[in-house]
């Protein structure tokens, strides 16, 4: 393993090497945790507030206390960077706070004090050639957790859902696997959210398609609104996409991606789109002047 990490466990600061948690920390055992991936524009943390109201929201809905302010966990991601070998370039955040260390049970009660966790490494865009050419998507057949499961709303560390769609997307040479729902809409991909351009109006599909609301994704509504651009929710199909004027997904590490095949179909033209071209450049301003 080579990834020159700096990690903060629980306040004590250290190399990746040193960075461990017990076996016996509940985010371990049964993979009850939840977390943020956030990431600096010129060194600093973008969307934090945002960031932390879903870290809360998340912690809510699996009943997980998280006993710090948002200063707290600001002054943690702080010390963690200080210490970290960004060598001026911008920084990956992951923030996790796990149900911490205590007997082999499902009582919360069990487990009084949180884990808090901090990875710091150095932000890895995507390829220029993502961006300039758009990147082939695959459509996974492991369907998304249904909403009265394992709600794909929480930012949980229990990714196995996501992973396996993964493995199926990296099997299939896809840059990502987008998932459906139980209902066959289309939901999400494994790591980022979907878009879809039709008649010059951006469409992702609601949170009732059962998907993680993105702050990136959020965020779109925001640029669309301030550069003229219509972004709304719909619910979306196999057959929408397919007949879209663009696609692109969107993340924290990858902000828009265009996506100009999906599976061996030609999106559009099967060049990146102007529309998503456009929020692009829009979101990259607003992130760079914050
Ligand atoms: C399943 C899933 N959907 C969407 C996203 C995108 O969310 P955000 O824009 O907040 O990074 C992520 C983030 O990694 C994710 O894991």
């Amino acid at each position: 393993m080579s990834m020159s990490a700096t990690v903060n466990v629980n306040g004590r600061i250290t190399g990746e090497r040193d960075a461990v948690v017990s076996v016996f920390d509940h985010g371990f055992l049964y993979g009850e945790g939840i977390y943020e991936t956030m990431r600096t524009y010129h060194g600093r943390p973008f969307l934090y507030e945002r960031h932390m109201r879903r870290l809360r929201n998340s912690a809510r809905m699996i009943v997980l206390e998280v006993p710090f302010t948002d200063a707290d966990l600001g002054s943690r991601i702080r010390d963690t960077m200080a210490a970290s070998d960004l060598n001026g370039g911008e920084a990956y955040i992951r923030l996790l706070v796990t149900r911490g260390v205590g007997e082999l049970t499902y009582d919360p009660q069990a487990t009084p004090t949180p884990s808090v966790i901090i990875i710091v490494k150095p932000q890895v865009d995507p390829a220029p050639d993502a961006y300039a050419r758009g990147v082939r998507v695959v459509i996974v057949d492991v369907v998304r957790n249904h909403p009265d499961t394992v709600n794909p709303a929480i930012k949980s560390n229990n990714l196995l859902n996501n992973a396996l769609a993964a493995q199926q997307a990296i099997r299939r040479g896809g840059f990502e696997g987008i998932m459906r729902n139980y209902r066959g809409e289309l939901s999400e991909c494994t790591t980022s959210n979907l878009f879809i351009v039709k008649h010059g109006t951006a469409l992702t599909p609601p949170l009732e398609s059962g998907l993680l609301p993105g702050i990136t994704r959020e965020f779109l509504f925001d640029v669309g609104g301030a550069i003229g651009i219509d972004v709304r929710e719909q619910a979306l199909r196999d057959e929408d996409l397919f007949s879209a004027d663009e696609a692109f997904l969107t993340s924290t590490t990858r902000e828009a991606v265009p996506i100009v095949k999906v599976d061996d179909r030609t999106i559009g033209s099967g060049l990146p789109g102007s529309v998503t071209k456009k929020l692009l450049e829009g979101f990259r301003r607003r992130a760079h002047a914050d």
